[in-house]
């Protein structure tokens, strides 16, 4: 089993360094800041979940970092830290909304009072998604039926929700209720992420696992082969667009042509109700020699031209349904997602 990926050790966080898995299992401990920042970009902790707690216990441990006990000239490094996490990643909410909320954690007269408010507030958060996960699981269990086999894309399981999973919880939970079930995972170029933890995680959770290229999906889908797609997201408009990995939207297309349900589980962490549509969210362009190199090597001529957007936006119209730890929305989804975030 996997050991905890993300741990708060009074005064420093130790997280499971995602970025050398499945060839070496490496804790990096991490005491300040700028390192957690540092962390975030570089992928050593990925998924929006996951990204939003780390971010948290973050700001907590730059606010333990600040030494002065002058309540002003402490909130004004406070919003300093906060501003290096909003600057880390832009597609996930998660991460603006675990910001949104240690803002809000602010609280008392004394530095030393806000500090232990901070650091209650970031566990808060942690401990929040560990159960979100778990409920969207056990609810959105009943989608997966007995025989099937599910598609998805990327990595969506306890890796990067520091919990149960959301697609792979799922998956898993319909497992733990007794039906079979098997997975193929797409390997989810550039950086594999379905290849070297989807894969990783499923044959831990014993669940029968093919991993295949981005490319495949499309002829196994027109084979039979597939029962339905559950992906995770990274953000979720008020009208039900999905933001998740580069490469989702072409699954969700494919699928709708392949008469096949495409689903998305995301804890309501993930629904961003101020954007009235996918067109409004952020998606973060990455190094280009993430393309360009796979693992360091280089796979394309010097100097090439390359885009490398991480994410894409599916619309409403392909999802067929979205699993939330407050039950399971379907068309309109205005009124659906409105009605669970408020
Ligand atoms: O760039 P990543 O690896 O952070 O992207 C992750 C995804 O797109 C996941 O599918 C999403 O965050 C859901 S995680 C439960």
């Amino acid at each position: 089993m996997i050991a905890k990926a993300i741990e708060w050790l009074d005064g420093k966080l130790m997280i499971l360094d995602q970025s050398r898995l499945p060839w070496e299992q490496i804790f990096i401990d991490l005491d300040n800041h700028h390192d957690v920042v540092l962390a975030i970009k570089e992928m050593r902790v990925r998924g929006a979940p996951a990204i939003g707690i780390v971010a948290a216990y973050g700001i907590a441990l730059g606010a333990l970092g600040i030494k002065t006990a002058n309540r002003d000239d402490f909130l004004v490094q406070l919003n300093q830290v906060m501003q290096a996490f909003t600057a880390s990643r832009p597609t996930a909410v998660n991460l603006f909304q675990a910001i949104n909320r240690m803002k809000e954690a602010v609280r008392g007269d004394d530095v030393a009072e806000i500090k232990r408010a901070l650091v209650n507030e970031a566990k808060q958060i942690h401990q929040g998604e560990i159960t979100a996960t778990m409920q969207l699981s056990q609810l959105g269990a009943e989608i997966v039926k007995d025989g099937f086999t599910v598609l998805t894309h990327c990595n969506a399981g306890p890796l990067a929700t520091a919990g149960y999973g959301t697609a792979l919880g799922v998956i898993k939970a319909a497992k733990e209720q007794g039906r079979e079930v098997s997975v193929f995972a797409t390997e989810t170029r550039p950086l594999l992420q379905g290849a070297r933890l989807t894969t990783w995680e499923l044959m831990q959770a014993g669940i029968p696992v093919t991993l295949i290229t981005d490319s495949m999906a499309g002829y196994f889908m027109n084979q039979d082969k597939i029962d339905c797609v559950i992906v995770g997201a990274d953000r979720i408009a008020a009208n039900g667009d999905v933001a998740n990995k580069i490469g989702t939207y072409s699954l969700a297309v494919l699928a709708k042509e392949s008469e096949i349900p495409f689903y998305v589980a995301a804890p309501t962490s993930t629904i961003d109700i101020s954007l009235s549509s996918g067109a409004g969210i952020p998606i973060e362009e990455r190094n280009p020699e993430e393309v360009s190199h796979i693992q360091g090597v280089p796979i394309a001529p010097e100097g090439v031209r390359v885009a490398n957007p991480a994410f894409d936006v599916t619309p409403h119209h392909y999802v067929s349904a979205i699993v939330t730890e407050k039950g399971i929305v379907r068309e309109p989804y205005s009124e659906g997602l409105t009605k669970i975030v408020s």
